[in-house]
Parts: C-alpha cells; sequence; structure tokens
C-alpha cells in the first residue's frame, strides 16, 4: 500500500460513461477537485453520439486528469489509488477511462479500483467539501436515483449493499424531458431548458395522463406518446401551438414528471416505513422535485439529503467517493478487469 504524507488516503477517480470526462482527487473523504469536460459536440445531434464520445474522452482524459491533480494541491506521487467507472455506460467510453486507469495505475504502483456508475451516484450523498460536521442518512436510507438512463428506487441497506426495490419498465424521467423537450425544438439535453422555461409557466394548464403500474415500478414512455399526440393534434389547429404555449407546455410537464417519480417514493416510505431519503442522478438537479421532495419532508416527517447540484450530474467525485470507501475495505480491482455496458447494483 502506498503511504503518503501524514498518512493522507488520496484518491484520483475517473469517469467516461458517457458524454463528460471527469478526474476529481478526494483526500480522507473530502473532495479536493473536480474537473468535468461537457462535450459540445452531440448538441446538433440532438443525443449523444457514442462514437464522438469516445474520441472525445480520448482527447480530453489527459488534460482533465492533469488539471485535477493541479487544483488538488498535490503531484501524481501523492495518489493512493485510482478509481475509475466499470459501467453501466457506452462500451467505447467507458474503455477510454478504464484503459487510463490501469495504465496510471501500472505506472504509479497503486491500487486500481472499479466503480458501479449507479452506486457512486448514490454514494455522492457523502461527498464532503471540508473537513467539518456533516449530517449523512443513516442506514438504511432511500435513495430516489433519476438520470437520463436511469429511474429507480434503491434501498440502502450500506455502503455496497443496495437493493433496488422500484424502476422503470421503459424510459428513464430524465429520457422524457429530453424527448418531451426535442419535439418542442429545445436543445440537448432538454430537462434543464424545460425547467427554465417551466418558471414562466403555469403547472396546472395541461393535464397529461399518469401511468398505473403496479408495486414501485416507474414508466415513461406512455407520457412521451401522449404529449407526442397531444402536440400534433394541437398544431393541426394551430401551427404556432407550441410556440405560443412553451412555458405552460414545459410547467405541465415537468409537474406531471415530478408527480409520478414522487408518489412512487411516498409509496416506498411507506411500504419500508423508512424516513431517511436521498435524491441522486441529473435529473435530481430539478428545483421543482427539490422542493417537492421538502414538501413531501416537512408532510411525512422524512429526513432529506439532497446533494449539491455539481455532484447530482455524471462526475468524478463520486467515482473518488466511491473509491475511498471500497479503499478503506481494500475492495481492489485485478487488470483483466474489462467494462460492462450493462450493470445492475
Ligand atoms: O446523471 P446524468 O448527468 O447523466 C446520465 O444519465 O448518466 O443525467 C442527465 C439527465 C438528462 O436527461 C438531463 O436532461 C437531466 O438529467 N437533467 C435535468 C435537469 N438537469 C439535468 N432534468 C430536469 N431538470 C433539470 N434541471
Amino acid at each position: 500500500m502506498k503511504a503518503t504524507k501524514n498518512d493522507e488516503i488520496n484518491i484520483l477517480g475517473i469517469e467516461s460513461s458517457c458524454d463528460d470526462t471527469s478526474a476529481a482527487i478526494i483526500s480522507n473523504g473530502v473532495i479536493l477537485s473536480n474537473i468535468v469536460a461537457n462535450q459540445k459536440v452531440h448538441e446538433e445531434y440532438g443525443g449523444v453520439v457514442p462514437e464522438l464520445a469516445s474520441r472525445a474522452h480520448q482527447k480530453n482524459i489527459i488534460p482533465v486528469v492533469d488539471l485535477a491533480i493541479k487544483r488538488a494541491g498535490i503531484s501524481k506521487t501523492d495518489i493512493s489509488a485510482v478509481a475509475f467507472t466499470r459501467g453501466p455506460g457506452l462500451l467505447g467510453s467507458l474503455l477510454v477511462g478504464t484503459s487510463f486507469a490501469k495504465g496510471f495505475s501500472l505506472a504509479s504502483g497503486i491500487p486500481l479500483i472499479e466503480v458501479n456508475h449507479l452506486e457512486a451516484h448514490v454514494l455522492a450523498i457523502f461527498i464532503r467539501e471540508k473537513e467539518e460536521e456533516y449530517s449523512y442518512p443513516d442506514f438504511p436510507f432511500l435513495c430516489l436515483l433519476v438520470s437520463g438512463g436511469n429511474s429507480q428506487i434503491i434501498l440502502v441497506r450500506n455502503y455496497f449493499d443496495m437493493v433496488i426495490i422500484g424502476q422503470t419498465i421503459d424510459d428513464a424521467a430524465g429520457e422524457a424531458f429530453d424527448k418531451c423537450a426535442k419535439v418542442m425544438g429545445l436543445p440537448y439535453p432538454g430537462g434543464p431548458h424545460v425547467e427554465k422555461l417551466a418558471k414562466k409557466g403555469d403547472p396546472l394548464r395541461f393535464k397529461f395522463a399518469k401511468p398505473r403500474i403496479a408495486g414501485l415500478d416507474y414508466s415513461f414512455s406512455g407520457l412521451k406518446t401522449s404529449f407526442l399526440y397531444f402536440l400534433r393534434d394541437n398544431l393541426k389547429e394551430n401551427k404556432n401551438f407550441i410556440e405560443e404555449n412553451k412555458a405552460d407546455l414545459c410547467a405541465s410537464l415537468q409537474l406531471t414528471i415530478v408527480d409520478i417519480l414522487i408518489n412512487k417514493l411516498k409509496k416506498a416510505a411507506r411500504q419500508t416505513g423508512i424516513r431517511e431519503i436521498t435524491i441522486a442522478g441529473g435529473v435530481s438537479a430539478n428545483l421543482k422535485l427539490r422542493h417537492s421532495l421538502e414538501a413531501n419532508a416537512d408532510k411525512y416527517d422524512w429526513n432529506i439529503y439532497i446533494p449539491k447540484f455539481e455532484y447530482t450530474m455524471d462526475n468524478a467525485a463520486m467515482i473518488a467517493m466511491t473509491g475511498y470507501f471500497k479503499y478503506l475495505e481494500r475492495k481492489f480491482t485485478g487488470y483483466d478487469v474489462v467494462p460492462f455496458a450493462r450493470t445492475q447494483l
């Protein structure tokens, strides 16, 4: 094991599962740097183009890691282990991060730690920015993980003991935001644009059907289709329908998605008797979702824990944080490791 000055455990985290190249340094559980290079190249295609994403990762990874180490104020030789996203994600993108991490680990003689991207989203709530008292969720807690690829309710019994108790049977919540935004002519990714426009709109103006799915599972493909048909029918009457009603459309869509997400979370809390609740993933940046969670926390006496915006999106800080917990338990990875496009927790 590498001994660093003052017994610091410095973890370099690498995230390259989709279209953001990110590197971060966590020192004894405290974040020192978190660099994210977004790939603008996908905007004109209305979605991520896997081949272009891998190429951009290849170009970005060295400067991004370099900057993360510089910003952290440490040197390469102070790093105790390198943690990387093994999956799920785009295979070509994951290969760039995985290969880089293997090379870095071999060249520096430090352990390699594989991280499940979904587990990392959940554990992002433990990221600290300073050496001070933080309030963390007690185990067991429920995490609503909502991103472009996932909508899940996860029962978290411990750092590495998680069970999915509800999940989408088709599209994810982020996909619903993105696809509905696309038909309104908004740029990709659509979620933040919908949220911005929704601020000026009436959320009760239009009603969209909510799915009736058993148990704790979600479904968003019906909403997407009904939104599309609703626009198509109204455009027949008025070709400016979208332009004239964009803010109300966004507000009504956002409210529908948030209600669907929160209703199942309430059910999960009722069924499990758990009142410790967290959120994670790109969609958890949504303020309407955050406010709805706060309102329900008051009503049902939940203790809620909401991550900072920068740790909700894909980022390497959460990979380094998870890597830190694994480092403490000596959960290291061999060099024969290969990435997974699809994994469960
Ligand atoms: O976790 P994430 O960064 O990437 C993965 O899916 O892995 O999540 C991206 C998703 C996109 O669908 C994006 O539209 C959505 O998160 N998103 C939002 C907001 N910010 C990002 N959705 C609604 N409101 C937001 N403010």
